[in-house]
């Protein structure tokens, strides 16, 4: 078993791996990614990852260089040729390299890079006792559907839920809840589930998709609007959706209880239900 990278095309172990200093991405953060997981060895729902990852170069005007099928036969082989029983897939498309200048030319070769690591998943004991959050003011641009390799935001954010002992920091514009800064962010009031709409404030995550179509299946109230900050707070439950958190509870928020600080009914089921949808 070893860590796996693929540059342009070519497989290599990940500790040699390497890309120009002028490449794009580094310089600019010229660049769009997916992060998608194995359970028993197979990504879950890669052709909703890859499909995203069309959309955003699409939005950014960059050249996806692969079709879907030569997607899928090299994620197969970099998870054939690093072998872990489950792992984690980082695919990245940045417009190339040149030499520094905002402007580009568009005939630029992107560079195609993929990460196979052992995926570690959230310890079962912070599954089950849930997490705490904090709220962090959400300064990201206007296109937050797209997922851009641009994440200072979201590095600074998580940074900060990390320094105050968090696990994740939920984003808030103008009174208003997007999502985490890793995550999509879901309200539970009783029946009824509250999450921001998708659309050019949100990442719109494949598992947020996924798991309110299984409240939906449960005969749960699913509201796409925004959540306030004060609905954030007086929630009966609130849930982090996403490929590293699958379903999370959230217990407290700003040191506030959320419900009985306690992951709810609601979540403990959605979360059963999407690791049964998962085998
Ligand atoms: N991020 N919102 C943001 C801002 C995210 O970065 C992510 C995932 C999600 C959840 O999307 P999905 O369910 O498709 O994983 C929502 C990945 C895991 C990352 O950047 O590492």
């Amino acid at each position: 078993m070893s860590e796996t990278a693929f540059i342009n095309g070519k497989f290599l172990p990940l500790a040699e791996a390497s890309v120009s200093i002028e490449d794009r991405g580094f310089q600019f953060g010229d660049g769009v990614y997916e992060v998608i997981r194995t359970y028993g060895g197979r990504p879950f729902n890669l052709d909703a990852h890859l499909a995203r990852l069309n959309r955003s170069a699409e939005a950014i005007g960059l050249r996806q260089p692969y079709a879907l099928e030569q997607w899928r036969d090299s994620i197969a082989e970099g998870l054939r040729l690093a072998a872990f029983s489950e792992s984690k897939i980082y695919v990245q498309i940045t417009r190339g390299v040149a030499p520094r200048d905002h402007a580009y030319a568009p005939q630029l070769e992107p560079t195609v890079v993929m990460t196979v690591r052992e995926l570690h998943p959230l310890p079962a004991a912070v599954q089950a006792a849930g997490v705490e959050a904090m709220t962090v003011d959400d300064v990201r641009w206007g296109r937050c559907d797209v997922k851009s390799i641009n994440l200072l935001p979201n590095v600074l954010a998580r940074q900060q839920a990390k320094h105050a002992g968090v696990f994740e920091a939920i984003l808030v514009r103008n009174g208003e809840v997007t999502e985490g800064s890793v995550s999509n962010v879901v309200i539970v009031q009783h029946r009824t589930l509250i999450t921001a709409p998708q659309g050019p404030r949100i990442l719109s995550g494949v598992t947020r998709e996924v798991v309110l179509g299984l409240a939906r299946q449960e005969g749960l109230d699913v509201q796409e609007r925004y959540p306030s900050q004060a609905q954030l707070y007086a929630a009966s439950e609130v849930f982090l959706t996403g490929t590293t958190v699958e379903v999370l509870g959230v217990v407290r928020v700003d040191g506030k209880p959320i419900g009985r600080g306690e992951p709810g009914p609601v979540t403990l089921s959605l979360a059963k239900r999407f690791l049964e949808q998962t085998r």
